[in-house]
């Protein structure tokens, strides 16, 4: 970053230079004009640093409550176009993936960069299913959890336990061993996912079936009765699929950036996903879904839609599912999981609430309220009705969105890890309270 008031015209002609990448921030405490460099669309919060009243001054600072215009890192993983309603993962739409790829293949991809041959993927997915199994005293310790436990919070804290069955992982410079924990994560989530909603519906833990694929072996985890072979059926085994392909990767969500915030510190990635985990039990982000389909059952039958949306427009509540910070369009994720909410209510019955949230969706799309504050369905709309049709309780809602979510988190904290601009991560403050108080003794108070 330069600093001077001169620079403004160099050529000497009087015209001002337009043609630089830069830009000319003038303090009007000083009358000083700096001039900080533009990378990218942004310039360096650091370079504001310099913008003092005097040489005592510690220097000016960006201030961003919740981030809403700070970019924490470089990333070339999930590019997000929330005008045009694009969304994909290391350059390939969400619609080509969840069309023609499967989760695993997805996993491989935001994880190493590049779509996997035929080798790769099968070595992967061998190295993936056989990592399934988790250490018995794993299981234990989620035996030890109160019969009514939220399942999120189970997961929540198996995660982070994992890191104490696997000590190696905080070795997190070493390549080998970061690559075995990326496995290992993406095997065994899915696990603790099953025993927590198994705990909390009462029924006995089923072990991994690692003739199964991703999906299948989950769902065989999460529904096995008395069958001597859970058989998953191939479109519910899809939809699932294609479920957690959705939620690989949203970029730097809060979820992601806790992960990354957390792994900063160096610390092993069971207890950075053990972050994210945490990140997405919060009913602002894992939780809008349950919070849709609590209002579709509100709302009950198509002939109180319309006296729902009055409400909704004269600011009594919400359209849950609808509106995106980042989407000013259709989110891509509700259009696919809509296709897919047909054939999952094939096989598991069709609910009453399906006809409510289509007719729903369509008179708000052509209602003005909507359409002129670009109010779209999100991914959370439908979401709800899917997993509602797979009989989960609304409480499984976010571990279900925990286990897609965790290759994203893992390709995040990878390139965080191998990102040489990043460090621990330190966020300023503007500090608002007292100064330099005299303490008075507790009696005198
Ligand atoms: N229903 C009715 N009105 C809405 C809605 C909605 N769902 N969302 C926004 N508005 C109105 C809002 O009242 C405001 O109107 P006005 O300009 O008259 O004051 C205008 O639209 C802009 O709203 P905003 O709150 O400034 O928009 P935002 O970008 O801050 O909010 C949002 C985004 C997702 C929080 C919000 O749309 C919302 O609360 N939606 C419902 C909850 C929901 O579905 N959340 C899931 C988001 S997707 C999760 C993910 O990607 O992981």
């Amino acid at each position: 970053m330069q600093s001077s008031d001169e620079r403004q015209d160099e050529a000497g002609d009087g015209a001002v230079d337009t043609a630089r990448d830069t830009l000319s921030v003038t303090d009007n405490r000083t009358g000083r004009t700096y001039e900080l460099e533009i990378t990218d669309d942004t310039v360096k919060a650091i370079d504001l640093r310099q913008i003092k009243v005097n040489e005592d001054d510690f220097g000016m600072l960006a201030y961003d409550p919740a981030f809403t215009n700070t970019a924490s890192c470089r990333s070339a993983i999930t590019y997000i176009d929330g005008a045009a309603g694009v969304l994909e993962y290391r350059g390939y739409s969400i619609e080509q993936l969840c069309e023609q790829s499967n989760y695993l293949e997805v996993a491989y991809l935001l994880i190493n960069g590049e779509l996997p041959d035929q080798a790769q993927l099968d070595e992967w997915t061998h190295l993936i299913t056989i990592h399934t199994f988790v250490h018995e005293n794993i299981r234990d310790f989620m035996q030890g959890f109160r019969y009514d436990a939220h399942p999120m919070g189970m997961l929540l804290a198996a995660t982070g336990a994992l890191s104490t069955f696997y000590p190696e992982a905080s070795q997190v410079k070493d390549a080998e061993i970061r690559d075995m924990q990326v496995i290992r994560l993406l095997a065994k989530i899915p696990t603790l996912a099953a025993f927590a909603f198994r705990h909390s519906v009462g029924q006995p833990y089923v072990y991994p079936d690692n003739d199964l694929s991703y999906p299948g072996n989950f769902l065989n985890m999460m529904y096995k009765m008395t069958e001597l072979k859970y058989e998953p059926d191939p479109r519910l085994e899809r939809a699932l699929d294609v479920l957690f392909i959705l939620h690989a990767d949203h970029e730097q969500n809060a979820s992601t950036s806790a992960v990354r915030f957390v792994g900063s510190t160096e610390v092993d990635p069971y207890s950075s996903l053990a972050a994210g985990v945490a990140a997405l039990y919060g009913p602002l982000h894992g939780g809008a879904n349950e919070q849709a389909l609590r209002m579709l059952r509100r709302i009950e039958k198509v002939e109180n839609i319309e006296g729902f949306l009055e409400g909704v427009k004269a600011g009594d509540q919400r359209l849950m599912g609808f509106g995106h910070r980042v989407y000013k369009n259709y989110d891509p994720r509700a259009r696919i999981i809509k296709k897919h909410l047909d054939e999952v209510m094939d096989v598991m019955g069709k609910s009453p609430l399906l006809e409510v949230a289509v007719e729903l969706e369509k008179r708000a799309m052509d209602d003005d309220y909507f359409t002129s504050r670009k109010l779209y369905p999100n991914v959370d709309y439908y979401s709800g009705l899917l997993y509602e049709a797979l009989h989960l309780p609304t409480s499984m809602f976010p571990v279900m969105f925990a286990i897609g979510r965790t290759s994203g988190w893992v390709a995040q904290w990878l390139e965080m890890i191998n990102d040489s601009e990043q460090k621990i991560a330190r966020p300023r403050q503007v500090y608002t309270g007292g100064r330099e108080l005299e303490y008075t003794p507790i009696g005198e108070r």
